[in-house]
């Protein structure tokens, strides 16, 4: 391993060979499946009928809500059932049969090849993954330069906690960094700073000098995740929120969907300040945040994560893949000049040197092509994907997500922060009526300046 190497893993490997859902690692959250359905006969007592079908099946109800459906005349219910009771199968055959409208969002989706995997609807649901984490968190690896340090695993500890306490809503809790942590962050400050200029692509370079007048980017001073978040808000309405170590690849691409983007907030051991095996504060702050400031950039980071809603496991696989290679370790070319846009190499400064040396092998960004392609972890990239601007980018992502097998599509509605799952003919009218407004707003514009 080199020695000056900075891994991102927020592409997480598989932890058990079979599953990227860490299910029931909080052992306080039961194992859950949701229904969603509106019935044919739409009388009252009719949702009382329905519920009866689960008592039945000897199936325990966790939570039913009912409200107006947006797809089908009548009411919709969904109702949330502890799959570690009865016979659930038996129940949704038996169910689907009294409905107009049936849908499975299920943790246990393997289980039935019916069900669509869950995803988060609305911003405060990402709360659910705080506590899933894949590894690290307050507890390392025996090959962790932390690993033998009783101070440094405190600390860590105290930054999990954050993590595994936040709540959606509530301010980034602000940490008072220690001299040694600060230390750390100025060593690599230093550092990257000397290559921006020359190795970095022109959007990095129009964002960094801002986050030093408005966020505290200095070489003594660690940000604070809060005044970056509400920076980035301000710019593309990207958030950031703390998060305790990996998140499996679905949860963590699902966060896109909603422009926020989880943030560890610890800083590496300070025996090796130019290497981390995991990301960082240093990873996080001096790698992904200037680029979500970019408007083209973050609408590219959120379709990868729109995309991911609901997606297939082998669709979420090649989507953190392009996310790897574009996110992470991407490259651009600029004025006929090649430059970094990925985090894994504006965080790295020996990555950042090599990316444009004459060693790599360069090829074009094609999501069909990249997100197949095997990648090392922990060296540098033997290829990089080259992307003629993030607007092209999203493009090609975007036909992509085309092809991805899911029986409705999906778009966020930012005034309540909230996913609108699109798969019925009412809500496609509903889109066009907006499109329709939003089209009337540039007629109107364009006759105004008379283009
Ligand atoms: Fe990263």
């Amino acid at each position: 391993m080199m020695y000056d190497r900075q891994v991102s893993f927020d592409k997480p490997t598989r932890v058990d060979g079979s599953s990227y859902i860490a299910e029931g690692i909080d052992k306080n959250e039961p194992r859950n499946t949701c229904l969603l359905y509106t019935l044919k006969d739409q009388s009252s007592g009719s949702l009382a009928k329905s519920l009866k079908i689960f008592t039945q099946h000897n199936i325990n109800l966790l939570h039913i809500e009912s409200r107006s459906s947006v797809r089908v005349p009548g009411y919709e219910f969904f109702v949330e059932c502890d799959t570690t009771s009865g016979a659930l199968g038996k129940a949704i055959d038996e169910l689907r049969e009294e409905c107009s409208y049936f849908n499975i969002i299920s943790r246990d989706y393997k289980d039935n090849s019916a069900a669509v995997p869950w995803f988060p609807r609305r911003i405060r649901d990402l709360d659910r993954f705080a506590n899933q984490i894949l590894s690290y968190g307050s507890e390392l690896d025996s090959d962790h330069p932390g690993f033998t340090d009783p101070v440094y695993r405190a600390r860590r500890k105290y930054f999990a906690d954050i993590a595994y306490n936040y709540k959606h809503g509530e301010p980034l809790p602000r940490v008072e960094y220690t001299k040694e942590e600060t230390e750390t962050w100025g060593i690599i400050f230093r550092n990257l700073t000397k290559l921006y200029k020359t190795h970095a692509c022109r959007e990095y370079n129009h964002v960094f000098p801002l986050l030093v007048d408005n966020c505290g980017f200095r070489e003594d001073n660690i940000p604070q995740l809060e005044d970056v978040s509400n920076f980035l808000k301000d710019c593309t309405g990207f958030t950031l929120r703390p998060v305790a170590g990996l998140l499996s690849s679905r949860d963590f691409l699902a966060g896109l969907a909603f422009r926020v983007f989880h943030s560890t907030q610890y800083i590496r051991h300070p025996s090796k300040p130019m290497y981390t095996p995991e990301p960082d504060v240093c990873h996080e702050l001096m790698g992904h945040v200037p680029l979500f400031a970019d408007p083209a950039f973050a609408q590219f980071s959120q379709e990868i994560g729109l995309a991911s809603l609901g997606a297939p496991d082998d669709y979420i696989e090649k989507l953190a893949t392009i996310f790897w290679f574009t996110v992470e370790y991407g490259m651009c070319r600029q004025d006929g000049e090649l430059k970094a846009y990925g985090a894994g190499l504006l965080s790295s400064y020996g990555e950042l040197e090599y990316c444009l040396s004459d060693k790599p092998q360069l090829k074009d960004f094609d999501p069909e092509v990249t997100g197949v392609t095997k990648y090392p972890i922990t060296q540098f990239q033997e290829v990089y994907y080259v992307s003629e601007s993030f607007e092209s980018a999203k493009e090609k992502t975007i036909k992509f997500a085309n092809s991805i097998p899911r029986p409705f599509g999906v778009r966020y509605n930012p005034y309540t922060q909230s996913i609108e799952v699109l798969d019925s003919k009412k809500q496609i009218r509903n889109l066009m009526d907006d499109i329709n407004s939003e089209f009337q707003i540039l007629q109107n514009a364009v006759q105004k300046l008379k283009v």
